[in-house]
């Protein structure tokens, strides 16, 4: 259960995050794919999270402090293609450097969006997870913006593709940040992330 969530920092230097000296996980994904509004939707605060139809919204590494306890984690997107080509490895440079040296990150979300057919750019970032040793699970996002059968297609087609890459398929969830379907579940996750 979230109680409480606020706002901390934003950084463009992971060096500068808040002391690791506590539990944290983080969200990431593809610009636009539904990060800041799932962080929104499961806080319950509409807007904790800065939140844009645009992609390329968020640009640095936000920390919000939940329960006074542990941190959540809002990343920029990847794959935004309308930065110029410095900002973009600017961007991906802060994300690997904090995916691979936060200490105290415990676990990685890694958002898909459910309306697509598996994107080779989200199946080579879990990939590179695996390779790196980061603990990634995958939330699949925007459930309702399609049928349920769309939806289970769609996730069923990203986990065979999991399936070719890794002897274990990630934990994933099938969420919606409109509905709030899924946010029981992996709040419920999350909880045993962070106590651990
Ligand atoms: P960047 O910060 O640019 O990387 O994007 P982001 O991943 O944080 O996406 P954001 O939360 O800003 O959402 C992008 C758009 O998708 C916004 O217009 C949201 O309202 C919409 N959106 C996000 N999640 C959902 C969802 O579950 N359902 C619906 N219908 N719309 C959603
Ligand atoms: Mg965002």
């Amino acid at each position: 259960m979230i109680k409480k969530a606020e706002f901390v920092i934003s950084n463009s230097d992971p060096g500068k995050c808040p002391n690791p000296d506590r539990a944290e996980i983080a969200f990431i994904g593809r610009s636009n794919v539904g990060k800041s509004s799932l962080i929104n939707a499961l806080t319950g605060k509409k807007d904790l999270a800065k939140t844009s139809q645009k992609p390329g919204k968020t640009q640095l590494i936000n920390h919000f402090m939940i329960n006074d306890r542990w941190y959540m984690v809002d990343l920029p997107g990847y794959g935004f293609a309308k930065v110029n080509v410095k900002v973009k490895q600017g961007w991906e440079n802060m994300i690997q450097t904090y995916l691979l040296k936060r200490e105290n990150l415990c676990g990685v979300f890694v958002l898909i969006d459910s309306r697509l057919e598996p994107q080779k750019i989200d199946l080579e970032f879990l990939l590179w997870c695996g390779t790196e040793g980061v603990p990634a699970a995958i939330v699949f996002t925007k459930s309702d913006k399609q049928s349920k059968s769309k939806t289970a297609l769609n996730v069923h087609k990203f986990l065979k593709k999991m399936e070719e890459i890794f002897e274990e398929a990630p934990d994933y969830f099938v969420t919606s940040a409109e509905t709030g379907q899924g946010s029981e579940e992996l709040l419920n996750f999350i909880d045993d992330l962070v106590k651990e």
